[in-house]
């Protein structure tokens, strides 16, 4: 689709967690909520037999996207002549968003090898998808198998291009649907991801994963996934063809897949094959259903099996059904949470080739680290899998760089993290810390400077006590510490039992809170131009008042007074993540301080006024970003001339609000208007 033409679909991000994220999908008015899955409906077989009936697909399990062949419905002469007749929606019965798929499957099915094909045109399946009324259909792809080799696999792609490319226009009303392919070839997964992207297309599957699935190569599946949605960018909603196991949904979508589809659960179903979370059993083997689904609650493995196979099909395919809504539920409420990564990992603990994969994220640590929000609410870590999380390389590397304001030749060391969840400790590592040293924490990510140890992920997070962490997280703490502690000629280490080793001075509790306010700052926006960016906030050009809360303590606004002794506000404390929220003239500052691109979001001409009154940044409006802008993020929001109009908080990454042609961008919190007298 041309960029003149009003896109017939939009998907806009709302929450995201590593590079998974909620979404909304909409096209021709119909609505989806991502990540979600589309049951595969089989023309033959609906609601005959054991075929699961499309509307209660859509009433009873809230499937809001169903998937179905136009190749099978158009060999048939009885289906097409009823699909032209009533329609898609009218033949299926079903009013949610209705995907159609264009025999590229059954060339892989039945074709025999790599490009061997159907009989199909492939410019005539995409017309007679959009004349049935399919909301989405697809492009005849060529279907790569992982054995192909390079050459192979790469004039494949060319002609799915070429096909794509004169597809484009042809099916009205209808979202085109262009599989990347590739094969087992990362470079040419990013350069198919790419290609679909500069197609301007609105959906994206990611194809010829079905026999890495089913050979269990779940460790090629992650560089498969990340390798082509490096190509598409975060801006399209990825379907992940033929994924439908419970067990790879959460993986998939950690790496940023929005959309699956099963037809598994109707296969399976045929065979007697029961899913659960993280396996599959066999009916015939099972004491009882270890389910409390609606066919599950009242009924034992018994009852099914002495029906007959039909009745005994449709109920299976039912139970795997509620599988996946459930472990869907569980991701999205994952995400919603931030919670993600340990239901990844639980699925992980499953499955010996899911450990592998589990384990391969760690090489895609930095496409993690561009997708994920800067901040959460919690934080677990049971084991070394866990150091593929952004945090350990984000906290690495502002710890690394970290200055404290003051020259401090000391370091006061609490050896117990768990420790730091003690208040009683906390105040003998405040309150009694001797003069000259700096009160470290030392954890897994590293040694903390108890001045920042409110900031996430520092005490937000829960590991093992010390002592039973496993070797790896063990071995990356001792190198992270090791080499920190370095700076220090003078070193006390206390476990938090019995009373510190040394106890020289006593602070009143208030002494302390520009110190701790000027190093949150520093670790929270590093170097501005030069400069520590508390001494670009904080420039000591007027008397500052710090406001705590009375009951924790806790550091809550920042205010300067000038000349005039008018108060203005600087900053203001974030309670769930310990960082600070810019206010205007912080804001101002920093804008001064340093040049575009850092820090900014830049919209377009003449949309600025309105963020300058106070309205959101919408990802439409946005022309460039800080490529290290990543949701959460306090930004400021500037003109192509670097006018500043407004300052607020990034809802997605930069990537994200460049190439996003839906949803807020940035949640705008002080615009320059009302600061303007
Ligand atoms: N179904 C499963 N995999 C694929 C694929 O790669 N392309 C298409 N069109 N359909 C599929
Ligand atoms: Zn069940």
């Amino acid at each position: 689709m041309s960029s003149d033409e009003s896109p017939i679909s939009s998907f806009e991000v709302k929450v995201s967690d590593l590079a998974g994220r909620l979404g909304t999908y909409m096209v021709n008015g119909r609505r989806v909520h991502t990540p979600e899955l589309m049951p595969v409906v089989n023309p033959n077989r609906m609601g005959v037999g054991s075929g699961v009936p499309p509307s209660e697909l859509l009433e009873s399990f809230g499937y809001a996207m169903i998937i179905t062949n136009s190749y099978i419905i158009r060999r048939s002469e009885r289906l097409s002549e009823e699909v032209q007749k009533r329609g898609l929606h009218g033949f299926l019965d079903y009013p949610g968003v209705i995907m159609t798929d264009s025999g590229t499957f059954q060339s892989y099915m039945y074709g025999g090898k790599s490009g061997g094909e159907v009989d199909l045109d492939p410019l005539d399946i995409v017309r007679y998808q959009s004349s049935i009324g399919s909301d989405v259909g697809t492009i005849l792809d060529r279907f790569t198998v992982p054995e192909c080799d390079h050459e192979g696999a790469a004039e494949d792609l060319r002609v799915t291009m070429e096909r794509a490319r004169s597809s484009l226009g042809t099916g009205p009303g209808m979202e085109l649907a262009v599989p990347v392919q590739g094969g087992r070839h990362l470079d040419l997964r990013t350069l198919s991801g790419k290609g679909v992207f500069d197609l301007g297309v609105g959906y994206a599957p990611i194809g010829g994963v079905v026999p890495i699935m089913e050979s269990y190569d779940y460790p090629l599946l992650v560089d498969v996934i990340v390798s082509s949605k490096k190509g598409l960018g975060p801006s399209i909603p990825a379907h992940l063809f033929g994924a439908g196991h419970p067990m790879v949904l959460p993986l998939a979508v950690a790496l940023g897949c929005d959309l699956f589809d099963s037809a598994s659960y109707a296969k399976f179903a045929l065979d007697d094959r029961y899913m659960t979370r993280y396996r599959t059993l066999h009916l015939g083997e099972m004491p009882n259903l270890p389910c409390s689904c609606p066919v599950c609650s009242t009924r034992g493995p018994e009852d099914l099996l002495s029906m007959e196979k039909d009745e005994r099909a449709g109920l299976v395919s039912r139970h795997n059904l509620w599988v996946l809504r459930e472990t869907l539920n569980e991701i999205k409420a994952a995400i919603m949470e931030g919670t993600l990564w340990e239901v990844v990992e639980r699925a992980a603990m499953s499955n010996p080739s899911m450990y592998s994969a589990v384990r391969r994220i760690k090489e895609h640590a930095r496409y993690l680290e561009e997708n994920a929000p800067r901040t959460n609410r919690r934080f677990m870590s049971s084991s070394g899998l866990s150091l593929a999380r952004p945090e350990f390389q984000r906290m690495h590397d502002r710890l690394s760089t970290f200055a404290s304001p003051e020259k401090l030749a000391g370091a006061v060391v609490l050896t117990n993290w768990s420790g730091s969840h003690s208040t009683r400790i906390i105040r003998s590592m405040w309150d009694e810390q001797p003069d000259g040293m700096q009160p470290i924490i030392r954890t897994p990510f590293g040694a903390v400077p108890f001045d920042v140890d409110d900031m996430y992920p520092v005490s937000q997070s829960i590991f093992p006590t010390p002592g039973n962490l496993d070797a790896e997280l063990e071995g990356y703490m001792k190198g992270n510490y090791l080499s920190f502690i370095k700076r220090y000629d003078n070193i006390i280490e206390w476990d938090g039992t019995g009373e510190m080793p040394l106890d020289a001075g006593h602070h009143s509790p208030g002494d302390l809170d520009l110190r701790r306010a000027r190093c949150i700052l520093r670790m929270q926006f590093g170097k501005i131009g030069g400069s520590w960016a508390d001494e670009v906030m904080i420039p000591d050009s007027g008397p500052i008042s710090i406001v705590t809360s009375r009951r924790t303590g806790k550091i809550r606004n920042i205010f300067e007074a000038d000349a005039d002794g008018k108060k203005h506000h600087l900053l203001s404390m974030r309670a769930e993540d310990g960082h600070f929220n810019l206010r205007w003239v912080a804001a101002v500052r920093v804008h001064g301080a340093s040049s575009a691109p850092r820090f900014r979001v830049i919209v377009e001409e003449g949309t600025g006024d309105y963020n300058a009154q106070g309205f959101n940044v919408f990802c439409r409006f946005v022309k460039d970003a800080d490529g290290e802008i990543r949701a959460g993020d306090d930004v400021l929001v500037v003109g192509e001339r670097d006018e500043l109009f407004a300052v607020g908080r990034a809802v997605v990454s930069s990537r994200l609000m460049v190439d996003g042609r839906s949803g807020i961008a940035v949640k705008v919190r002080d615009g320059a208007k009302k600061w303007a007298v």
